[in-house]
């Protein structure tokens, strides 16, 4: 029997942007025509695939009111925290009494606004089955290095190791429970690690490039770039 799919989106957004250097976060830096998060909202929201958007904002943010998205009926504000886990676990509260344990969410940086329609498919498509789920992630085209101070110390088997993207595709109540039974552990930096420490073994499907993280100044031309190139 075909169970029916339930699938959220949460978005950290709560971080300061420390690398980007500007004067405002980075998610509300101006890129074609609208600020970073409102591409990324906009995605999450166009692509039909989510009930409702829950967005961790910092408590002291004054841009995210100002924005007509905020006041979107499917977007879902709740309060950011210390670090990014700290936001997605505050997200996932803010969705406790709408969203059911095995209902899937997908979280996704505020800061890669160059997410397609087609990469959220494919995750959800791929990952729907799965006991446990999943991220998007990137082969390197490069050979790898294990690098000691300056020196190489070993070349690492390009087919073991993967850039970890987002959306990252889990259960509700499990991703819940991995994040407040891992907290405050510096080594929890996605949502996949949480899950990888308590012994789950989520698994990867191959994304696209162009769905960058915007993190120091020259990434903004560079996703400017990709979305033209996305039209
Ligand atoms: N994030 C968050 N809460 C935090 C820290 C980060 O919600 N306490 C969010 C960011 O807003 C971003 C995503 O997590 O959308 C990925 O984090 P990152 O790229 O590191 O963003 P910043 O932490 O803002 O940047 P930096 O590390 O350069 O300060
Ligand atoms: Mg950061």
């Amino acid at each position: 029997m075909n169970q029916i799919l339930k699938c959220w989106a949460v978005v950290p957004a709560a971080g300061v942007g420390k690398r980007m250097q500007a004067d405002r976060p980075k998610q509300y830096l101006p890129l074609a025509g609208k600020t970073v998060i409102e591409h990324t909202l906009s995605r999450l929201l166009g692509s039909g695939a989510f009930v409702k958007v829950a967005v961790a904002i910092s408590v002291e943010d004054p841009y995210w009111p100002e924005l007509d998205i905020s006041k979107h009926p499917d977007v879902i504000t709740a309060p950011g925290g210390k670090e990014r886990a700290d936001s997605v676990l505050s997200a996932l509260k803010s969705l406790q009494g709408l969203a059911g344990e095995d209902d899937w969410v997908l979280v996704h940086d505020a800061a890669r606004p160059c997410l397609t329609a087609a990469d959220i498919h494919l995750q959800i498509d791929s990952m729907k089955d799965d006991a446990v789920g999943g991220i998007l992630a990137l082969s390197s085209h490069d050979t790898l290095k294990h690098v000691d101070g300056d020196t190489i110390t070993a070349t690492i088997d390009r087919k073991h190791v993967w850039r970890a993207l987002t959306p990252q595709m889990f259960k509700y109540g499990m991703l819940r429970d991995a994040l407040q039974q891992t907290e405050g552990n510096p080594a929890v930096t996605d949502e996949a690690s949480a899950l990888e420490i308590l012994g789950f073994k989520p698994r990867i499907v191959e994304g696209r490039p162009d769905n960058i993280k915007i993190t120091r100044p020259d990434d903004l031309a560079l996703a400017q770039f990709y979305m033209e190139q996305q039209t």
